[in-house]
């Protein structure tokens, strides 16, 4: 896909980057049936880096669509689409405060058995819903969004990407 404008861009890099770290979870949290001493440190090394970017750079991603961008959309008539991609951060927001408890379960209990289950299962659903909410963007918020846009509305909105 080319895409002509910064904000499409950086949305397009963040959603990228986003998908290689689900990636290293799938491989790490879910398909790792390791049972070398060291699994236990490789899996509390990836939920700290991930909590992180979550927390981090995820949520100001979704601030900077929500503030930014979908007020753009909806100004364009596309309004449905913003609203459908909020309602999806809202349980987006949630799964990460889950992992966030399952983790500090898991962190306090040294990765026992159970604790371990409790990250694969909230792992899976992070997955998931991320992927599934990261396809539908740049399948069609994308191609919305360089409909919407304009040179000066670029230029507005990209400057306030992490304000
Ligand atoms: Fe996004
Ligand atoms: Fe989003």
């Amino acid at each position: 896909m080319s895409l002509q404008y910064s904000a499409s861009r950086i949305l397009h890099d963040e959603h990228m980057a986003s998908l290689a770290l689900l990636g290293e979870v799938e491989r790490v949290a879910l398909a790792g049936k390791s049972t070398s001493s060291n699994a236990g440190e490789e899996l509390g090394r990836l939920l700290v880096r991930l909590r992180r970017t979550l927390d981090g750079e995820v949520l100001a991603h979704f601030d900077f669509e929500e503030q930014a961008l979908f007020p753009l959309l909806a100004e364009f008539g596309d309004g449905d689409l913003g609203q459908l991609l909020t309602e999806e951060h809202l349980v987006l927001r949630e799964v990460f405060e889950d992992l966030g408890r399952c983790a500090d379960n898991a962190a306090a209990s040294g990765f026992s058995d159970e604790s371990r289950t409790s990250i694969r299962r909230v792992c899976a659903e992070l997955i998931e819903r991320l992927q599934s909410h990261i396809e539908k963007e740049e399948r069609a918020l994308l191609p919305a969004l360089e409909n919407a846009l304009t040179p000066e509305t670029d230029a507005e909105v990209s400057a306030r990407h992490y304000i």
